[in-house]
């Protein structure tokens, strides 16, 4: 029992955080952000001029808020996204038809090993309880051939945050210094805060990683 137990436990800790994300809490954050990131066109548009990625996955795409900018320099049929929230999947479906979308808990992505050029997250490793963390961080890296894109709540301890009344669903960290240190074919490329979005991103860190070739 004593050996099992700390797998069980993560377990049961994935499936809470997914049920919350799957459930009414995570409804109500699709109808608060139907319009969220409708500033984020020159993030996006700068970095997909610097990486010229042609597949791109995002971990947790909510309603788009990044796939609508990804779509215009990427071929929607080369743009994907995973998410827990069926809500969130079928806005995505709407105003983006031509994206493919699939429901998928993040610890376990349902692609091959290296499919695409770019696979990131935005505002969803800060919501993986820290046994978790990891095993999302390795769908992450295993499903990425080139790069790795973390756009995260930055903290230089990894410290919950108390989130809509909600206890474990919050943490800020250093995301990319975990990122480093649980996988060394991971080399960093850039890193620093993003331009604040006001009602937006706020206090968002962007970390930038290149996968080394084997
Ligand atoms: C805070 S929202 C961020 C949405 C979007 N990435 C953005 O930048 O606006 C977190 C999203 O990740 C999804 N999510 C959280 N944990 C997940 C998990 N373990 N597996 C799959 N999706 C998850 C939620 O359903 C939600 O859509």
């Amino acid at each position: 029992v004593a050996k099992t137990e700390p797998v069980a436990r993560r377990a049961s800790e994935a499936r809470r955080v997914e049920g919350l994300w799957s459930g009414e809490f995570g409804d109500a954050y699709v109808e608060r952000n139907l319009t969220v990131g409708d500033q984020r066109g020159p993030f996006w548009q700068d970095l997909l001029a610097r990486l010229r990625v042609e597949g791109v996955l995002e971990v947790g795409c909510n309603v788009g808020a990044n796939l609508q900018w990804i779509v215009r320099g990427v071929p929607p049929r080369d743009v994907y996204g995973v998410d827990i929230n069926e809500k969130a999947l079928r806005e995505v479906r709407k105003r983006l038809p031509d994206v493919n979308t699939l429901w998928s808990p993040a610890r376990s992505l349902p692609f091959r090993d290296e499919r695409f050029d770019l696979v990131f997250t935005s505002g969803v490793l800060i919501h993986q309880p820290p046994r978790v963390l990891p095993l999302v961080m390795a769908e992450v890296v295993r499903c990425a051939r080139r790069y790795v894109v973390a756009n995260e709540y930055f903290g230089t301890e990894l410290a919950e945050i108390p989130y809509r009344g909600q206890t474990g669903a919050l943490w800020k960290g250093d995301y990319g210094a975990l990122y480093e240190e649980l996988f060394p074919e991971l080399r960093l490329v850039k890193s620093g805060p993003l331009p604040e979005i006001p009602g937006d991103w706020e206090g968002v860190h962007h970390w930038l990683f290149e996968k080394r070739r084997a």
